[in-house]
């Protein structure tokens, strides 16, 4: 299991100090680190349809970046480039283990793992990202310039390359094996890699209001709210038809913000949105299972695992009522099971221990079977 090293890593001074404020380093924030998944593996992952992938070289002085699927990288040669592969957690269980650590913050925040594989001076050049990032060195050593927030100008350095202009380093670090570079929206930064590397970076971001909105407008279109007029039956003469007074703007806002003030309406919307998957997954219902009736068994003899880049939600006022979010859908469920299902939420691995008090609830076997059968969880082998 990946963990923290907390002589190194005290969440609360994290929290107070650096989380959305500056970036740092945090020496050996893992200890002993071996890489969870190999480069050979990674290299792999990147020559598959469904997997999002990147190269990023240089061509003389032309950054160049290509997406996969990938055939070969030998035309690449030892130096000079980078591979890099986004949501690595919906392909790779092992390397999923990476996310873990970071549960210290709310998975609704999260946005993924991404890993990038860089032989000695690659990198993807100096850029700004709008994302809380956790870059944690793996095997090799990477340098890393971090400047500071400000007026930074971005250019595109090619199509698929926003790059920001030379910046001031106020971090400019080795990393090492084990050490971890916590970098807040907003500062420049550029890692260029001096022996070949693996860097897992664990991301964090929020939606601007603009994509909530949008996201609102359809969620309410699709369950068919939000289509009350105004009425004013009771309207007065007026001297001024040009005019939208300030009686009827506060009736306009008052149509808006009664759905956006209705808490009811609000959770299943933001549930649904922050449950949608972000990146494809890997859906493999364990149908035989299913079709078998064996899932008590299964369950009383395995740990249950989340799919990798599985979102499921709750909120505390209304899960115990038996709500909660998962892939983008609301789920109802009888209320008595709501603690095993907050656990669900909570954490991807459900150990048989945590598991024992639920395998003869029936609300639960039908539950599990639903989750199961949609291939977002799994018994562990
Ligand atoms: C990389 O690992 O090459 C890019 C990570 C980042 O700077 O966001
Ligand atoms: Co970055």
């Amino acid at each position: 299991m990946v963990q923290l090293n907390a002589d190194e890593f005290n969440q609360e001074h994290f929290l107070r100090e650096y989380w959305q404020k500056k970036p740092v380093v945090i020496r050996q924030g893992f200890k002993h680190f071996q890489d969870p998944i190999s480069a050979d593996e990674i290299a792999g992952l990147a020559c598959e349809e469904e997997v999002e992938s990147r190269l990023v070289y240089k061509k003389g002085q032309e950054w160049q970046a290509e997406f996969g699927p990938f055939e070969s990288y030998e035309h690449l040669g030892d130096k000079n480039w980078s591979l890099v592969v986004q949501a690595l957690d919906n392909w790779s269980e092992e390397a999923a283990q990476m996310i873990e650590p970071f549960r210290f913050l709310p998975h609704w925040r999260l946005d993924d793992l991404m890993v990038s594989f860089a032989t000695p001076g690659g990198g993807v050049g100096p850029h700004i990202d709008w994302y809380d990032v956790f870059i944690c060195q793996g095997s090799g050593k990477r340098h890393w310039r971090v400047g500071d927030e400000g007026q930074h100008r971005e250019f595109a350095a090619h199509a698929a390359l926003l790059h920001v202009e030379p910046f001031e380093a106020i971090i400019d670090v080795e990393l090492e094996p084990g050490d971890i570079l916590y970098i807040p929206p907003g500062f420049p930064h550029e890692g260029v890699t001096l022996e070949t590397s693996l860097s897992f970076s664990v991301g964090f971001r929020t939606n601007s209001a603009v994509s909530l909105l949008s996201g609102f407008a359809d969620h309410l279109i699709d369950n068919e709210q939000g289509g009350q007029l105004i009425t004013d039956p009771e309207r007065q003469a007026t001297q001024h038809s040009g005019a939208i007074d300030a009686n009827d703007f506060e009736k306009i806002k008052q149509q808006l913000t009664s759905l956006t003030d209705n808490d009811e309406i609000l959770r299943h919307f933001i549930g649904g949105f922050y449950t949608q998957a972000k990146h494809e997954l890997d859906l493999q219902p364990d149908l035989d299972l299913i079709a078998d009736d064996d899932i008590k068994v299964a369950i009383a003899e395995h740990n249950l695992m989340r799919l990798g880049g599985v979102r499921a939600f709750y909120f505390p006022e209304t899960v115990t009522e038996g709500i909660c979010y998962i892939d983008g859908k609301t789920v109802e469920f009888p209320k008595a099971i709501s603690p095993i299902v907050q656990l669900m939420c909570d954490q991807v691995v459900i150990t048989q221990e945590q598991l024992a008090p639920w395998t003869n609830n029936s609300d639960f076997i039908d539950f599990i079977t639903a989750q199961l059968g949609a291939g977002y969880w799994y018994c562990a082998s």
